[in-house]
């Protein structure tokens, strides 16, 4: 049990098997993590190996509230062990907050979703007279396409805001985004492991698809309760941490296809290969949209991504052998005698 191993620091079984049969296809060893709940000694040294977090900004939707907490403390104390966390401490504010992902993004030169962050409600509809309609908002830790809501007036918004529909975020930020029109109905989601793209999927995003997302709990508008708001424009079933997998599986996997012609060489992932390198971000699917008018905008990093059953049964399973691949590298450059 003590030799070196890849440790995976997560809170949701459900999304590991894809990922564990890649590590088991590769011989190498591993064990997993709970960062719902445990306990840590810190007079005792952690562990060998690689950490691999997958910590999800959408902990909190499955009881797991102090996930993130608990996750900042454990990368602390193995960062300090001075052991290798993949997607470390640095990477967990990525995950739970948008806004510090556009601060980034924007920071670099990227084209951003013109973004108000609001702390409470008490701005709220005041801020949003500075967006046409229609606008949308999102919560700041996000995921599962969670407080993503479009709004084609003031008035039906200052109703939501006002109204017990309205959806606390789960850090109390709510952000407030302009509605980005694409030139066809679909965004994509570029997957990089250790750093390097894989592929990029194009998530069909045509009215009602998003019906079809099979997660449990995937909280994209158009499955609003009744009296929510709803919307009828089609948003990604990318906003699903479970693309493909479980109920409803051949339907929603329709919705995702590797594009072909979005390649390494492509200027947007040049540039998020960069920025990812710039950010300590080593495993991401990057979601953009393409406009009309030519523009290119990035608007949701995951950093604890889930790959579509289908496009990796297309790819020789490309990205859970990439993965796979650079933990193995990582556990081998650290523990050359390592049995991997
Ligand atoms: N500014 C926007 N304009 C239009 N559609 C959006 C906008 N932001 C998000 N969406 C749609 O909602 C989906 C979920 O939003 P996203 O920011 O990815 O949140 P999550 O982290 O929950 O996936 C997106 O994949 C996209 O289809
Ligand atoms: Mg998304």
């Amino acid at each position: 049990m003590n030799s070196p191993r890849i440790h995976i620091l997560h809170e949701n079984y459900d999304w590991l098997p894809p990922l564990q049969a890649a590590l088991d296809s590769a011989g190498l060893p591993h064990t997993q993590w709970s960062l719902a709940d445990g306990s840590i000694d810190l007079k005792t040294q952690p562990p060998q190996g690689v950490f691999w977090s997958r910590l999800s900004a959408s902990s909190h939707t499955r009881g797991h509230v102090y996930a993130k907490e608990y996750a900042r403390v454990l990368f602390r104390w193995l960062e300090a062990a001075g052991l290798r966390v993949v997607n470390g401490s640095k990477v967990i504010e990525f995950e739970v907050s948008k806004a510090a992902q556009y601060a980034a993004l924007a920071a670099a030169g990227f084209d951003v979703p013109r973004t108000v962050v609001v702390a409470g409600r008490e701005d709220l509809k005041r801020r949003a007279l500075e967006f046409p309609a229609p606008f949308i908002t999102k919560h700041n830790q996000g995921g599962k396409g969670l407080g993503v809501r479009r709004f084609d007036s003031h008035r039906e918004f200052d109703s939501y805001v006002d109204g017990p529909e309205f959806e606390e975020p789960a850090d109390g930020i709510t952000l407030l985004q302009e509605f980005v029109q694409t030139a066809e109905p679909f965004i994509t989601r570029a997957e990089f492991v250790g750093g390097e793209f894989v592929y990029a999927v194009r998530v069909d995003t045509s009215e009602g698809s998003f019906e079809l997302c099979p997660a449990e709990a995937c909280a994209v508008p158009g499955q609003a309760a009744p009296g929510q708001v709803s919307l009828d424009q089609g948003f990604a079933p990318a906003a699903c941490e479970i693309p493909g997998t479980g109920a409803g599986e051949t339907l929603a996997s329709t919705l995702f296809a590797k594009r072909d012609d979005i390649t390494a060489g492509h200027p947007l992932i040049v540039r998020l290969r960069a920025f990812l390198a710039d950010q300590g971000i080593e495993v991401a699917g990057v979601e953009f949209f393409e406009t009309a008018d030519g523009r290119l905008i990035p608007y949701d990093i995951n950093t604890n991504t889930n790959y579509n059953p289908d496009v990796e049964a297309a790819t020789g399973n490309a990205a859970a052998t990439a993965l796979a691949g650079f933990l193995g590298r990582e556990l081998e450059s650290r523990y050359a005698t390592a049995s991997v």
